[in-house]
């Protein structure tokens, strides 16, 4: 693949104070100016009701998961509006079968939206839940390739661990599970928007992500991606506004079949006036900025920090083995005392995930922002 060229900072398009170093996107981004206005617009609708007609309850929705499907690779068919990573989660466990001695995949400190809902579906099928001691070496793709077999009901994986970064090639997963015969949930919360996700490859039998990190969407707002082997499957609610001809307000009989595709995993008031015009805003902008280009330029942005940290002798996980976007920083003897509270005196924002030190830039983010995290770093060692 040819090298993408780097986006220009993009720190003008978000309301972020000269004096803040925000390095804390995988925790939650800030909204674009846009973003925040079109919520604005979308929450002020509902001061004049009589405004809002029926179509209106279904063309925002509509965008979204044209927008959705363009950044998945997906069709608009394939794709479900849900609340959070927890919910597109939970319709996942409902729709695949798991049988008593089979086998649930996956890995040692998974975000907990993604290890609750398949202890508990282990726990009531019989299933084990089979976890994946983290790899010395960042190399979670071989230890993942090793775990899988014929016992393997479902693997649930990220395409990046949410503590630092470490990758897990989900393109062989998706192969080895071929040959196996299980299916594959992947939580995208933390790279849907800021790496490549190759649906070709891949192919997920349901793929989620939370909107409010790397998606820069509002709170409480995500996508659900579901293939169409799953598209008559149980959704977790019995929505309403996914049922045949739900535009018909006046007539008030019940309808049994759904429309085609994903919508009826959509949650209930799917419509939401406020968040969905401003989820689908940052959509559009992500859209534009091109996904291959975010990353490069994401990747430009952790290699200044990475190049420091390793010259400081801390350690960071080889590029290779880690998302671009991501940096888990470790000390040789653990994290200093009162690390991230320092840092937080001088304005600079960044997580403790464990024994790790997580850095999560954004194209917010300038050369400054980069350099006096890289000053305040050389002062802990
Ligand atoms: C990997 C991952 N998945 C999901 C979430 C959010 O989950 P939910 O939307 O269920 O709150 C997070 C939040 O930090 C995360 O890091």
């Amino acid at each position: 693949m040819t090298a993408q060229a780097p986006l220009a900072e993009q720190r003008d398009l978000f309301e972020i104070p000269t004096e803040i170093c925000y390095l804390n996107c995988a925790y939650i981004s800030p909204l674009l100016r846009s973003t925040a206005q079109a919520g604005k617009v979308g929450m002020e609708r509902k001061l004049r009701p009589w405004e809002i007609r029926p179509p209106d309850f279904f063309s925002t929705t509509r965008q979204i998961r044209s927008t959705a499907a363009s950044l998945l690779g997906s069709t608009a068919n394939d794709i479900a509006i849900v609340p959070s990573a927890s919910y597109g989660l939970a319709t996942a466990a409902r729709n695949l079968p798991v049988r008593e001695g089979q086998k649930i995949l996956v890995l040692a400190e998974q975000y907990p939206s993604n290890y609750y809902v398949w202890e508990a579906l282990a726990r009531n099928s019989g299933a084990t839940l089979q976890s994946v001691a983290r790899p010395a070496d960042g190399d979670w793709t071989r230890k993942v390739l090793e775990s899988l077999d014929s016992q393997t009901a479902i693997a649930a994986l990220p395409q990046c661990h949410w503590s630092d970064g470490t990758l897990v090639d989900l393109a062989q997963v998706r192969q080895r599970l071929d040959e196996t015969g299980g299916a594959l949930v992947v939580d995208l919360t933390q790279s849907l928007g800021a790496m490549t996700f190759n649906l070709e490859s891949i192919r997920p039998d349901f793929a989620v992500a939370a909107a409010y990190k790397w998606l820069l969407g509002p709170y409480a707002t995500g996508l659900l991606y579901v293939d169409p082997q799953h598209h008559n499957g149980d959704p977790l609610e019995m929505p309403i506004f996914s049922r045949r001809n739900a535009v018909q307000f006046s007539d008030i009989s019940y309808r049994n079949e759904f429309e085609p595709g994903a919508c009826r995993f959509d949650v209930g008031e799917v419509a939401n006036f406020a968040l969905l015009p401003a989820l689908h805003d940052a959509l559009l902008q992500i859209l534009e900025w091109q996904v291959p280009r975010i990353q490069e330029s994401l990747g430009q942005r952790t290699t200044v920090i990475s190049t420091e940290a390793r010259a400081l002798g801390l350690d960071v996980v080889d590029s290779a083995r880690r998302a671009p976007h991501f940096l888990g920083i470790r000390f040789p003897d653990g994290l200093p005392d009162g690390l991230t509270e320092h840092l937080r005196d001088q304005q600079i924002y960044v997580s403790v995930r464990g024994d790790a030190l997580r850095v999560t830039p954004y194209l917010y983010n300038t050369e400054d922002d980069l350099e006096r995290f890289n000053h305040a770093l050389r002062s802990f060692v």
